[in-house]
């Protein structure tokens, strides 16, 4: 049994996300999508609010499960018992820092091997801050994330 996890803030899933997390799940038996609580980053959604979008998101997906989590990536590996840890990238300007990322959570677990999925050329340039952005600016994000995360996106920037 392949198991991977592939982490994020998520914040919010976008169809950039979803696409990387589809194609893993055509390569693995089970993945894992583990929204980091990344409070250092001060999210516009909750934790389990950007679980709840990522759940519904991947609902159709029948061996995709989301988890939120915090602390150490590699522990939350080790305790879901995944194997392999799948990144999305982006432009050039992504490899650095996944790099990084990837030599240190190799340092720090040996067994875990991290795998890259190079985004398609729409979803090259899409973050989730330019999609938050875009919301707050009353632009339409329907081109960038499921409708249900256009919604609460409104929802959000409407009681602020
Ligand atoms: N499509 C669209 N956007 C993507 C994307 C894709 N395929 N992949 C990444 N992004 C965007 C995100 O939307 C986000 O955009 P924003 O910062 O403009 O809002 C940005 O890239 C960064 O993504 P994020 O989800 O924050 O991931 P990250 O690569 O910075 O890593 C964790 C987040 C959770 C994986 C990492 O912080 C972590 O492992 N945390 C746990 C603590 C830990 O173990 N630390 C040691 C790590 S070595």
């Amino acid at each position: 049994m392949k198991r991977a996890v592939t982490p994020g803030t998520f914040d919010p899933i976008t169809y950039g996300h979803l696409d990387v997390i589809t194609r893993a799940s055509q390569l693995m038996d089970e993945v894992i999508v583990a929204v980091a609580a990344s409070s250092g980053k001060s999210p516009l959604f909750t934790l389990e609010e950007r679980a709840e979008l990522a759940r519904q998101a991947t609902r159709h997906l029948p061996n995709v499960r989301v988890e939120p989590f915090e602390g150490l990536l590699v522990d939350f590996a080790r305790q879901q018992e995944a194997q392999v840890l799948v990144k999305g990238l982006r432009a050039i300007t992504d490899f650095e820092y996944e790099f990084q990322m990837a030599a240190l959570n190799y340092q720090l677990a040996t067994e875990l091997e991290t795998i890259f999925i190079m985004s398609p050329p729409q979803y090259m340039y899409l973050s989730s801050s330019i999609v938050r952005e875009l919301a707050s600016l009353g632009s339409s994000v329907d081109p960038f994330v499921p409708p249900h995360v256009a919604r609460a996106l409104e929802s959000k920037f409407a009681n602020r």
